[in-house]
């Protein structure tokens, strides 16, 4: 465990990018789900600016994993399934819903993300620059999310909090495992 205010260490930094990536896999996974249902109606373009967006992300880390030779994590099958069932299912729910998950899971990951940069040391600025540029596109989803009615979702607290909380605990194990 680290104390607030150390900065992370190199082992820190290699959970940092495994879980990153594990997570903007995951990412993609969601609004694979998302199109699948989704594509094809008026939310289709809007889904895939993001999940384009995402696949920028995860390209980004996918390299960072190569280049840094960062082991990834063990559970890409389970984040491949587990995303897309996720997507795919509150899609299924209706558009809000669909919107609602967004909200969810971009706000872990603003939290995430910022959790990350602000312990990062001054030699890892480029990576700090790519994850704060990747957090304002989170935040964009999120927002894209609130303009686009999640918070009229039917059940919209509990699915936001339940989603939350399933990134948490995906963040928690991806970095390790
Ligand atoms: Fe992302
Ligand atoms: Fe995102």
């Amino acid at each position: 465990m680290s104390l607030p205010g150390d900065l992370a260490g190199p082992a820190r930094i290699d959970q940092f990018i495994r879980v990153d990536h594990a997570g903007e896999y995951g990412a993609t996974q969601i609004y694979r789900g998302q199109l699948a249902v989704l594509g094809r109606g008026p939310k289709g373009d809007i889904l895939r600016h993001m999940q384009a967006q995402e696949q920028v992300h995860l390209d980004t880390f996918k390299r960072l994993i190569a280049e840094r030779r960062v082991r990834p994590t063990a559970l890409l099958p389970l984040w491949h399934v587990a995303g897309f069932a996720l997507g795919a299912v509150t899609a299924a729910m209706g558009e809000r819903a669909a919107m609602a998950c967004t909200v969810a899971v971009e706000e872990a990951i603003d939290e995430h993300y910022r959790a990350q940069s602000d312990v990062l040391p001054p030699e890892e600025s480029a990576l700090r620059d790519t994850i704060e540029s990747f957090r304002a596109e989170e935040l964009e989803h999120r927002d894209i999310g609130l303009a686009h009615d999640a918070e009229q979702a039917p059940g919209y607290r509990a699915m936001r909090q339940l989603i939350r909380w399933g990134c948490k605990a995906a963040i928690a194990v991806s970095e390790r495992i």
